[in-house]
């Protein structure tokens, strides 16, 4: 159902890399809720072509760039205010990735030179995306930057390796980038920490199935699926949301309030 939630707010969605991206549901949810956006992604990542889809479901144009270069994000930024016309109204920051995880690493026999790349793809990308706004002055007032987290920052979950490490620095950036924008022109800036997702970063962590279904069992209402993220993505992005800003926001069906719970307890017993 829309709402017309986003109606003549323009917006910029990078990580859609196939249906099963959490940023493909966000940009479907978008539209439905009347935004205009482009879409981003990194370009070997297009090679796939999956986005071509997306874009033409969206009425959207797709304008190629590596998160990790300031360069691509200065090209994009521009382009993007050119293509739709204006300042941006919001920011959907749905990147991740570890070449430790992808290629089996453990946590005791980290590759340090792919740790910097976890570092720099799935975190510093989201500073030099803020940094590359401020400095464009590309934002609107009382716009709204998001980026996608995952509880392995506060907890320890040990295939997520290096990843957890991203994500706490991610979601300081947030907050320091959050005061930042806020003082100078009223932009929030947020993280939602999302279950577990079954998408190709997601499916990627060892023993992925086993803590999907854990987290499933722990949570009163169950995992968060990534339709929902991207309904709790569009409220963000909204106007009903003006004074969040600087938070980690939990979107994971209750688990992280969680000790443990009678589902967990009767498997255990068994
Ligand atoms: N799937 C989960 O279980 C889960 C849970 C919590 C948080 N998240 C987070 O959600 C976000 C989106 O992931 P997803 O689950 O939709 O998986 P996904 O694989 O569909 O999306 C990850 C995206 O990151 C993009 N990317 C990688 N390197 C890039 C670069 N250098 N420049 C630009 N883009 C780049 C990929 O092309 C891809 O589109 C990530 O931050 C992920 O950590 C996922």
């Amino acid at each position: 159902m829309s709402y017309n939630l986003l109606k003549g707010k323009k917006g910029i969605i990078f990580g859609a890399l196939d249906e099963k991206s959490i940023a493909w549901k966000v940009a479907m949810r978008a539209k439905e809720e009347g935004a205009e956006f482009v879409l981003t992604n990194a370009p070997i990542a297009m090679r796939m072509g999956e986005i071509n889809k997306l874009a033409e479901a969206c009425n959207a144009q797709i304008i190629p760039a590596d998160a990790t270069s300031v360069e691509d994000l200065e090209n994009l930024f521009t382009k993007a205010q050119e293509i739709l016309g204006g300042k941006i109204d919001f920011v959907l920051h749905s990147i991740g990735s570890s070449p430790n995880i992808r290629k089996g690493k453990s946590y005791g026999d980290l590759n340090y030179d792919w740790f910097q790349k976890t570092l720099d793809i799935s975190a510093l990308s989201f500073h030099k995306v803020m940094h590359v706004a401020e400095k464009q002055d590309a934002m609107n007032e009382w716009g709204s930057i998001v980026a996608l987290s995952y509880i392995a920052a506060q907890r320890v979950f040990p295939d997520y390796t290096d990843m957890s490490h991203a994500k706490a620095v991610l979601e300081s950036i947030a907050r320091n980038y959050g005061y930042r924008l806020g003082r100078a022109k009223k932009i929030r800036v947020n993280t939602i920490s999302q279950s577990p997702t079954k998408t190709t970063a997601g499916t990627g962590v060892g023993g992925f199935d086993a803590f999907f279904d854990y987290a499933d069992k722990m949570s009163p209402l169950g995992n968060a699926p990534a339709e929902a993220c991207a309904d709790y993505c569009i409220s963000l992005f909204s106007d009903l949301t003006r004074y969040v800003t600087m938070q980690n926001l939990m979107h994971d069906g209750g688990f992280s309030s969680m000790g443990i719970s009678e589902d967990i307890v009767e498997l255990i017993s068994k």
